[in-house]
């Protein structure tokens, strides 16, 4: 039997809305967890895998869902206030990724190890760099008229970046993860699961941003 358009966009609607809910479940499940493995305060290190899940996982995750339709923490606000929680979460989403970044550096400084020589290391430099040039771009958005460019363009591109960013910020986090620190702490099928928050929250990332802004009828001018 066929399903009526009207079924399939309720039935659709209801699915968003699990993605979505999951996403949030899982991001902030996953910091707890890399918190409880890390232990922040009891090193230096302590710190780095701690400050970069808050900002990556639970931050970064929260500022892009704001703007979902179906499953916003600010859901009964407006579109306003939503910018605004966005662009709040994603500053302290630079201050903790820039703290983890320097917490790691000076811990590898007073332990005289050498610096950005894992694939981890290069990629997290280069994901924290990138952020801070996106959240930067951002900015633009809050004052069009200074660049003079059509501001449904310039949300495209500040929605593209965002979904790159996104992704190098999952793609250190699982990086991290590879390290010889985090796979003696956590082994067996645990790192798998735990492997698994990430890459799914991401897709369900992707999935609202793309649905968003980059369908064909919201690029035409
Ligand atoms: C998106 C999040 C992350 C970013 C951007 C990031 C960035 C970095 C950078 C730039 C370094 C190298 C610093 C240097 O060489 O002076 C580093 C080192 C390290 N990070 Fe992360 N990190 C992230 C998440 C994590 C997580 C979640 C863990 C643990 C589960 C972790 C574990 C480590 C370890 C063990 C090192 C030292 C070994 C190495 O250089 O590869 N990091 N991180």
């Amino acid at each position: 039997m066929a399903l009526t358009a009207e079924y399939e966009a309720k039935l659709y609607h209801i699915l968003r809305i699990i993605a979505g809910t999951l996403a949030h479940l899982l991001s902030f499940g996953f910091t707890v967890f890399v918190t409880t493995v890390a232990r922040p305060g009891s090193s230096l290190f302590s710190w780095h895998p701690f400050l970069m899940t808050l900002a990556f996982s639970f931050f970064m995750t929260e500022a892009v869902l704001v703007f979902s339709p179906d499953c916003s923490l600010l859901q009964s606000f407006s579109r306003k206030v939503r910018v605004r929680g966005h662009w709040l979460v994603q500053v302290l989403t630079v201050c903790c990724a820039l703290t983890g970044l320097i917490t790691i550096i000076c811990n590898k400084y007073l332990n005289d190890k050498p610096h950005f020589v894992t694939w981890h290391a290069f990629i997290g430099l280069i994901t924290v760099l990138y952020i801070c040039m996106q959240s930067l771009g951002g900015t633009s958005l809050l004052y069009p008229k200074l660049l003079n460019w059509p501001l449904a363009k310039l949300k495209v591109y500040h929605a593209t970046s965002g979904m790159i960013g996104y992704l190098l910020g999952t793609t250190s986090l699982l990086l991290g993860m590879c390290s010889l620190w985090f796979t003696t702490s956590v082994i067996g099928i645990s790192w798998y699961v735990a492997a698994l928050c990430p890459i799914l929250v991401s897709l369900v990332i992707m999935n609202q941003i793309s649905s968003a802004y980059l369908s064909r009828k919201r690029i035409q001018p």
